[in-house]
């Protein structure tokens, strides 16, 4: 709690500095249609007064504009007006215009002289005027009053506004010199690296967040309810920093670490805003608290299972305990490899290597244990495709693994195909040794995800950039469906086992989220692939119809991989698109409707 005070007091803040009133060039823009001449006035000046006035003049729809001027420098405000087209205009000498700043009481008065010979503009319109370049404060309040000479012996007819500049949050003026000097564009983007030290028992945290122009200092600290460091740091010719803390881990008494960098700036000063985040340190070290909590749960679960083993010895040996994992959320360095097999389909080039670079990404920063067809054609030359899946998908059940179904245009096509529309052919399974592994695949998993006992074991992503919501088969429908790499981080959580909503905390995983998975270089190969394969899609709107192959072309392309590859390849490739398979295929649609699917899908599957 103790760090709510220091929020408040980093909240309220506002421009220290007040210029004075003034126009742009040191003079008003005299050059309109009707006008005389225009000049800065004294405002204390007696004004001329008269018993037979002229009527006074009218606020402009658009009558106040705010913008940026076009060196960038300043906020400046244009204020219009409109004189009535009545016998009075000829009785009018000129007008003038006041402005109050409220803050500071300075006021400035602009003197506009007309000399007219029409009552309206040759545009048959009222005559109207405009006062330019009036430099303003983002933030301020101004009163504009405006009134026609010779103003009335007896009454008032000024017409008066008052008019609140917006803030540096707003478009129009972020970019003046005034809010880049309140931070208005500062982006910090802070990491934090956490790693645990063990044998010198402490939690080492490097601050990382890039410099602002116009800040010279910066203080970062760290704090929970036990602890509050803080370190001071000047940018030099820097434009990054870093900061390096060290907490003894035995000060971690709960989760969370809250992390603030204040900048100082010329505007704000000591109260600029301050952006914060909040790092998860029972991710990379669970606090005692918690180590005894899941040391008393991993002995209850502990004895629970001998228990079980002990009555049933001879039924599934291995029970994983989920709850277990839950009570007891360590970083994944600390855990076992999680094994995932990836189920996708070979779209098109860039797409498979969307995928690689995907697997990549998981092996290399998540340190997964990636299964793919691509990087075990090995095993899978010698079990064949079918034998092969089942084989993974059983080690999967068994562990805490996880199958991870990437969705994709032609993972829905070939789902289609499979419940009775158009078989397809893609050129890349063609091209592929292995041949279309997604079509057994399905016929596999389906079963067994509908039973909603493995619901669990399956996540169902596709990257949006390139794919889309349309593209998952709709057995799928029912299950959470991750979007990449925007989800990754719950999609990680789910590999790990533990949850990303807490109760009472959000974990979170440094480096994984949507802005900042692609600042490793596994993360950069993965982000450059999903953008090549997209750029591809804009400038080939039909790409998916291009990699389709007509039957004709499928006897080319299978000889010619006959050639190259050895036979098996076509027999893979033929025997999931042969019509004879597209009853067992509607058998599974069949089920699919009543959700009541036993393994003979399954059975009739492995008979391909
Ligand atoms: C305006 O007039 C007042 C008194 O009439 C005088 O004190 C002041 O200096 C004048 N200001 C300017 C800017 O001329
Ligand atoms: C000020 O406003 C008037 C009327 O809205 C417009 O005609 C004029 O172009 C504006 N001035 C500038 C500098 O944009
Ligand atoms: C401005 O003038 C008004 C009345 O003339 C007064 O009440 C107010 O306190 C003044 N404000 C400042 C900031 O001087
Ligand atoms: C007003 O304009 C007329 C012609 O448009 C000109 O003859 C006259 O001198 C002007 N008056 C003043 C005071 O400038
Ligand atoms: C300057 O920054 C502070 C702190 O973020 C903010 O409260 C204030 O509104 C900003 N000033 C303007 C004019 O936007
Ligand atoms: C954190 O680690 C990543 C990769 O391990 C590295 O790229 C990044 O620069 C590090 N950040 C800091 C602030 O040390
Ligand atoms: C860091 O700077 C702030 C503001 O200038 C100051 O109050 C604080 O004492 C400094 N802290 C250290 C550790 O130097
Ligand atoms: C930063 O300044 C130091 C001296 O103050 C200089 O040695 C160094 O080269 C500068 N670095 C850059 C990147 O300008
Ligand atoms: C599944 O979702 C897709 C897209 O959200 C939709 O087009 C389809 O009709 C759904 N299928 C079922 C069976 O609900």
């Amino acid at each position: 709690m103790s760090y709510v005070i220091f929020f408040c007091s980093c909240l309220t803040a506002g421009l220290a500095v007040s210029s004075s009133l003034r126009i742009l060039d040191k003079r008003p823009d005299c050059n309109q249609q009707g006008l005389d001449n225009c000049k800065i006035n004294n405002c204390s000046d007696k004004r001329t007064v008269a018993q037979l006035a002229p009527s006074g003049p009218e606020w402009d729809p658009e009558h106040v504009g705010v913008w940026m001027d076009e060196h960038g420098l300043d906020s400046v405000v244009n204020v219009t007006w409109k004189l009535k087209a009545d016998a009075g205009i000829f009785k009018l000498h000129g007008s003038e215009i006041n402005i109050l700043d409220e803050n500071t009481n300075q006021s400035m008065c602009v003197q506009f002289s007309y000399n007219f010979s029409q009552q309206r503009n040759p545009n048959d319109r009222q005559w109207t005027f405009s006062l330019d370049g009036v430099v303003v404060e983002p933030g301020q309040t101004y009163v504009m009053t405006i009134f026609n000479l010779p103003e009335p012996a007896n009454g008032d007819y000024r017409i008066r506004k008052q008019i609140t500049i917006p803030g540096c949050d707003d478009r129009r003026i972020q970019k003046t010199q005034m809010c880049l000097q309140n931070g208005s564009l500062w982006d910090p983007h802070i990491t934090a690296n956490v790693s645990v030290d063990k044998e010198h028992r402490k939690l080492s945290i490097v601050v990382g967040f890039e410099a602002a122009q116009y800040s010279e200092k910066y203080q970062v600290s760290i704090q929970s309810q036990s602890f509050y460091y803080s370190k001071n740091i000047s940018k030099e010719n820097e434009t990054s920093l870093n900061v390096k803390f060290e907490v003894g881990l035995w000060q971690l008494h709960e989760c969370e670490i809250l992390l603030v960098v204040q900048p100082f700036f010329i505007q704000c000063k000591n109260d600029c805003w301050c952006p914060k985040k909040i790092i998860n340190n029972c991710l990379y070290y669970p606090p005692r608290t918690l180590i005894i909590k899941a040391t008393v749960g991993l002995f209850l679960i502990g004895c629970y299972l001998i228990f079980l083993l002990w009555r049933a010895s001879h039924k599934d040996p291995v029970i994983p305990s989920s709850s277990a994992a839950k009570e007891q959320p360590e970083g994944f360095q600390v855990q076992e490899r999680k094994r995932v097999l990836i189920i996708y389909s070979l779209d098109h080039p860039l797409y498979k290597n969307t995928v690689l670079k995907l697997c990549a990404f998981l092996a290399t920063k998540c340190g997964t244990e990636v299964v793919l067809d691509l990087l075990d054609s090995t095993r899978l030359g010698v079990l064949g495709s079918i034998q092969w899946l089942d084989w993974h998908r059983e080690q999967i059940e068994r562990s805490s693994g996880k199958i991870l179904v990437l969705c994709s245009r032609g993972v829905q096509a070939k789902w289609r195909a499979m419940c009775g529309d158009k078989q397809v052919f893609l050129r890349e399974d063609a091209r592929s040794p292995i041949g279309d592994m997604l079509s057994p695949a399905l016929s596999l998993i389906v079963p067994h995800f509908i039973r909603s006992a493995s619901f669990e074991k399956y996540i169902v992503a596709y990257f949006d950039d390139v794919c889309s919501e349309e593209d998952i088969p709709s057995p799928f429908n029912i299950t959470v469906r991750y979007k990449l790499m925007k989800q990754f981080e719950e999609i990680f959580f789910r590999i790990l086992g533990t949850e990303k909503h807490g109760p009472g905390r959000v974990n979170h995983i440094e480096g994984l989220s949507e802005e900042e998975y692609y600042h490793c270089a596994s993360g950069r190969a993965l982000r450059d692939a999903i953008e090549a394969f997209y750029a591809y899609q804009l400038e080939h709107p039909q790409w998916f119809e291009d990699e389709l192959l007509e039957s004709s072309e499928l006897q080319v392309e299978e000889t010619s991989a006959e050639i190259y590859d050895n036979a098996e390849t076509t027999t893979t490739l033929i025997t999931h698109c042969v019509p004879d398979s597209a009853h067992i295929l509607s058998h599974v649609k069949a089920q699919e409707s009543d959700f009541a699917m036993d393994t003979t899908g399954l059975n009739m599957a492995e008979e391909f």
